[in-house]
């Protein structure tokens, strides 16, 4: 008995701004962050949108796909570390929207990381028979979390929602293993205090701008890269699979030129690495699961093949996903 994806689905706001809207008011260019990151575009919440209004569209979508009514469901997982309010947490939110009375509803926390480690936890749920239908969701708005006078951090992230629909199911195919890991000692290099309990609300800090995403850009290049290719190569060792057999593989969609050293690390042609970075720019735990629905309906993804979803986040957190589709 495998869980098995029966449903994929994602959202992303109707609001774009491309770099060209951002040379408007930022010392940047649209040729600087093609160059250094192949993002053209992001999409960015509405003021009234808030993270589950997101994730309730891609959740429906992925419940439509799967033929699945939300009553059935026993478990919602959603990853995101920028939900709605500090509690209750984002799932719970979703829970009520959908009327997935029966579900059990909880968030992780894993930044970009969060839909492979909810993936992971609801697999487990499925393994022991705890429950049948599961969703999970990875859904951010990032755009709040950055400093938009930061021109470092602000042009590198986006909005947007992903969701799965998965079943208990018999059979080669489904999910095959996932991979977990976490490397606390540098959290420092990409974080977000917040209003955290190390950093609790003061008029100082919002004028220091002490809330805001803080990221080493260059050191989180090497270690995502690094954690990218180990991760997926673990998964393929797991299930003695050789890299030719894998049909697609779909990272965490942070920036081109990661996707592209990830590629090469693993000795993968490009075409096999799955990306959409340039439309929707990093949405954190939700890139995973909108790439995979955008390479699902497009038909990139056809039964039976082999497909690695790798991710790398804050934390810093890793894990893959070798999925028979
Ligand atoms: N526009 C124009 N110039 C800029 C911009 C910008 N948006 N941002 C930075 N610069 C400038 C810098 O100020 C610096 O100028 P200086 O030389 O005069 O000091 C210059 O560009 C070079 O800056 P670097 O930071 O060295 O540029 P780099 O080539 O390393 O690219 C980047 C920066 C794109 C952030 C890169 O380090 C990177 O991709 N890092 C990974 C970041 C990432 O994707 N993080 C998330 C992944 S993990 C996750 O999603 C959790």
């Amino acid at each position: 008995m495998k869980a098995r994806i029966i449903g994929t689905g994602s959202y992303a706001p109707e609001k774009v701004v491309t770099n060209s809207d951002l040379e408007k008011f930022l010392d940047t260019t649209d040729e600087w962050i093609v160059t250094r990151t192949g993002i053209k575009q992001r999409h960015v919440a509405a003021d009234n949108e808030a993270t589950s209004d997101l994730a309730t569209r891609a959740a429906q979508n992925a419940l439509e796909m799967a033929g699945v009514d939300p009553a059935e469901l026993d478990l919602i997982v959603m990853g995101s570390v920028t939900g709605d309010f500090p509690f209750p947490a984002c799932a719970c939110l979703v829970q009520k929207n959908l009327a997935a009375k029966k579900a059990v509803a909880f968030d992780l926390s894993a930044a970009c990381s969060g839909f492979i480690f909810g993936l992971s936890t609801a697999d487990q749920y499925h393994k022991t028979g705890r429950v049948k239908k599961s969703l999970v969701i990875g859904a951010e708005i990032m755009t709040r979390t950055v400093n938009w006078d930061d021109r470092s951090t602000c042009v590198l992230f986006g909005d947007g929602a992903g969701a799965v629909v998965m079943e208990t199911m018999e059979g080669e195919r489904g999910i095959l293993s996932t991979h977990l890991h976490t490397d606390g000692s540098r959290w420092e290099l990409l974080y977000q205090a917040g209003f955290g309990s190390r950093t609790p609300p003061s008029h100082a800090g919002i004028d220091e701008g002490a809330y805001f995403i803080k990221m080493a850009g260059n050191e989180v290049f090497k270690v995502a890269v690094c954690s990218l290719t180990d991760v997926a190569i673990e998964a393929l060792e797991a299930n003695g699979v050789t890299r030719e057999e894998v049909a697609l593989i779909i990272p965490h969609q942070a920036n081109q030129r990661i996707l592209d050293a990830t590629g090469k690390r693993l000795k993968v042609p490009p075409e096999k690495i799955f990306s959409n970075v340039a439309s929707y720019a990093n949405t954190s735990a939700a890139s995973i699961p909108i790439a995979l629905d955008e390479a699902h309906r497009s038909g990139q993804i056809k039964e039976g093949d082999l497909v690695v979803l790798n991710a790398f986040g804050s934390g810093f957190t890793s894990g893959a996903a070798l999925i028979r589709w």
